[in-house]
């Protein structure tokens, strides 16, 4: 065992550097690759995007006119090919592309092969209920390998998909929905969720009633619930599958051709759908995930997040089939039927690469060790880490139990905007730091920079931003050019800020300290003050609400809100659990603040503006800070009391 744990990594006063072993087999063994890419960082991107097939090769790399940037100008490509015609001219064309595991531990394999022929056919589908190039699909499913077909599907033809998390409630669909003014929505009967069912197809039907540019909406039949369907509007999945043509050609798309819109929080109520185009997307994703995720043919890599978050779009669909990689996908929750669900998974079918969040390490944590140790997990060689900051305590967790002190753990730090990982140790290069994600990857400029976006000294905190365009950043804010500007790049010119607040420490590692603008990271997932605070308020009861980001053991934060009720109106019993579920309707459960506080007037500047700060405080039961600026002090001292 002794020898073993050597193999993968080596532990030397905190700091955890690569094993001979791991290294001799690695991919990017050459430390050389941070110097030549960042002396030719055009030359670096060019070079990656050779990787992927053009139908007709781009004719300069980069054209930046900031904050506009075009990548691969002029090449024409299909990202639907690339993840799979191009595989089936080897011998990949047989190899597993997606290993599907249900809930209830049925199970599915597609070679990529069969993914193909049902990609293709489900294309064909698109294109009979009058779906071209250019027209949006959402995608509101569960993680069923028909999640990633209709992806690709829309990717084939050229239309941009939205998947929207099958979590979110009908509001929340029904906002995206009319925003992306979509034409076809794919949803399925139902969800599967801890042995009940969430009822999809239901949620879409509310949804719909709101918005009128959809004209047909296919249903995967999952769970064998009964559900309506609307004559002429409604149709099954499977009956027009059957129907459905075996070949469709790949669509020939620009490269800056959308191929996406997702939508993600920001500091207002409204989401913000984050547009992503087709080439630079494709050599960002697909160059990540083989350096980081050292990638070899034999690999079962798992990476455990939804297709409804930018981690399950870049790193179960497009990045890894890309690269002709095995997919484990996992449709059901970590405890179901037991707590012990993923390491059974990954010791059924011997998983080699494991990327998780940190919150779901917390709460295997919490469940403790035995789970892990009742299973064989000898074939894991490589962990993952996104969402959160991951405190060092889960970290060292992860690499003892899950890891085995033999796994290098790629703790990546990222966003949907960024569309690829952008701070990542490499894993044969990078001795690691718990609780650090390091150094960028090669060809990324980051830096951490004070109020006038001057680089901080080593071992300062400050702002963390991206200096020069990548491949895969995001285009604009899908329909409001106006927002991306002013949301990205109006703090300081030409300069991309992330929204978070960083440390560059002496060894020039980077620490993610976490949001500094109103957004709130609740198990990795982003949330708007204002999102939550409009639900809250929309309440018949409430006069006003602010709310905040309280840390949490598990979740890394939860949402407290202060809630000021109407005048007249008693808090009386049960109100509290009302506002609570009021919250999960308008929005979806993740959402659902953990406490809300009562009282009868918020915190206030004289100019009217919530005071957030002192909020958290009284939330954290911290010591007040500097409170000079309120209106009226008593309201704090109230809150205190309580
Ligand atoms: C946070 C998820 C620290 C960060 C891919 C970022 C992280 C936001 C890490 C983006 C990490 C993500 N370490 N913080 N490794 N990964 N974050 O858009 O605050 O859902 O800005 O993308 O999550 O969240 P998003």
């Amino acid at each position: 065992m002794r020898e073993d744990k050597r193999e993968g990594i080596v532990e030397e006063s905190k700091v955890f550097k690569p094993g001979a072993e791991f290294k001799a087999r690695a991919l990017v063994r050459e430390e050389k690759v941070y110097e030549e890419a960042a002396r030719d960082r055009i030359g670096f991107w060019g070079q990656a995007a050779e990787r992927l097939d053009w139908f007709k090769p781009w004719d300069k790399v980069l054209e930046w006119d900031p904050p506009f940037a075009q990548w691969y100008v002029g090449g024409k490509l299909n990202a639907s090919y690339n993840c799979l015609d191009r595989h089936l001219t080897s011998w990949r064309r047989n190899k597993a592309a997606i290993i599907f595991e249900g809930e209830y531990g049925d199970s599915r394999v597609l070679t990529y092969q069969d993914l193909y022929r049902e990609v293709n056919q489900f294309a064909n589908v698109l294109k009979s209920l009058g779906v071209n190039k250019g027209d949006r699909v959402t995608i509101y499913l569960p993680m069923i390998p028909e999640a990633a077909i209709a992806m690709l599907a829309c990717a084939r033809i050229g239309a941009p998909h939205s998947v929207v998390f099958g979590g979110f409630s009908a509001e929340a669909l029904r906002d995206r929905l009319i925003d992306a003014k979509a034409k076809v929505l794919i949803t399925s009967d139902g969800s599967f969720r801890r042995g009940s069912v969430v009822p999809l197809k239901e949620n879409a039907d509310s949804a719909l009633a709101g918005s009128d540019s959809v004209e047909h909406v296919v249903v995967v039949q999952r769970t064998g619930t009964e559900v309506n369907m609307k004559e002429g509007r409604d149709l099954w999945y499977h009956e027009q599958m059957q129907k459905a043509a075996l070949e469709c050609q790949a669509e020939e798309m620009d490269a800056e051709d959308m191929l996406f819109i997702l939508y993600t929080s920001g500091t207002t109520g409204k989401p913000k759908g984050v547009v992503h185009t087709t080439g630079g997307y494709m050599v960002g994703v697909s160059t990540t995930h083989e350096w980081i995720f050292d990638l070899k043919e034999e690999d079962v890599y798992w990476c455990t997040a939804d297709v409804g978050w930018i981690t399950g779009h870049s790193y179960i669909v497009y990045g890894p089939l890309a690269n002709g990689a095995t997919v484990l996908m996992y449709e059901g929750t970590p405890d179901y039927p037991a707590k012990d669900r993923f390491w059974e998974i990954i010791e059924k079918y011997r998983v080699t690469i494991l990327y998780t969040a940190p919150t779901a390490i917390r709460t295997f944590m919490k469940w403790g060790p035995s789970y892990p140790e009742s299973h064989d997990l000898s074939s894991l060689r490589l962990l993952g880490s996104v969402g959160e900051p991951i405190n060092p305590e889960a970290w060292m967790w992860y690499y003892k139990h899950i890891g085995q002190e033999r796994c290098p753990i790629v703790d990546t730090w990222w966003q949907t905007e960024t569309g690829m990982i952008m701070m990542t140790p490499l894993p044969a290069l990078t001795a690691l730091k718990p609780g650090s994600c390091t150094v960028p990857f090669p060809g990324v400029k980051v830096e951490v920079v004070d109020h006038d976006g001057r680089p901080v000294a080593k071992g300062s905190d400050g702002y963390l931003v991206v200096r020069e365009p990548w491949p895969a950043m995001l285009r604009t804010v899908y329909g409001d050019q106006n927002r991306y500007v002013n949301t990205y790049w109006s703090n300081w010119p030409g300069i991309y800020f992330t929204g978070d607040g960083a440390r560059w420490d002496e060894d020039g590692y980077f620490w993610v300290l976490g949001r500094v603008d109103d957004v709130i990271n609740v198990s990795g997932h982003r949330i708007g003050t204002a999102e939550v605070e409009s639900a809250l308020v929309d309440h018949p009861s409430v006069a006003e609400a602010a709310c905040i980001g309280k840390s949490h053991e598990v979740k890394g934060q939860a949402v407290a809100a202060f809630v000021t009720l109407k005048e007249g109106v008693d808090v009386g019993n049960g109100l509290m659990d009302e506002l609570k579920a009021h919250v999960a309707k308008k929005i979806g459960a993740l959402a659902r603040p953990d406490d809300i506080f009562f009282t009868p007037e918020l915190p206030k500047t004289r100019s009217g503006k919530i005071m957030r700060r002192l909020l958290r405080d009284i939330a954290e039961g911290r010591a007040l800070g500097d409170t000079t600026t309120l209106a009226d002090a008593s309201v704090v001292q109230a809150l205190r009391d309580k």
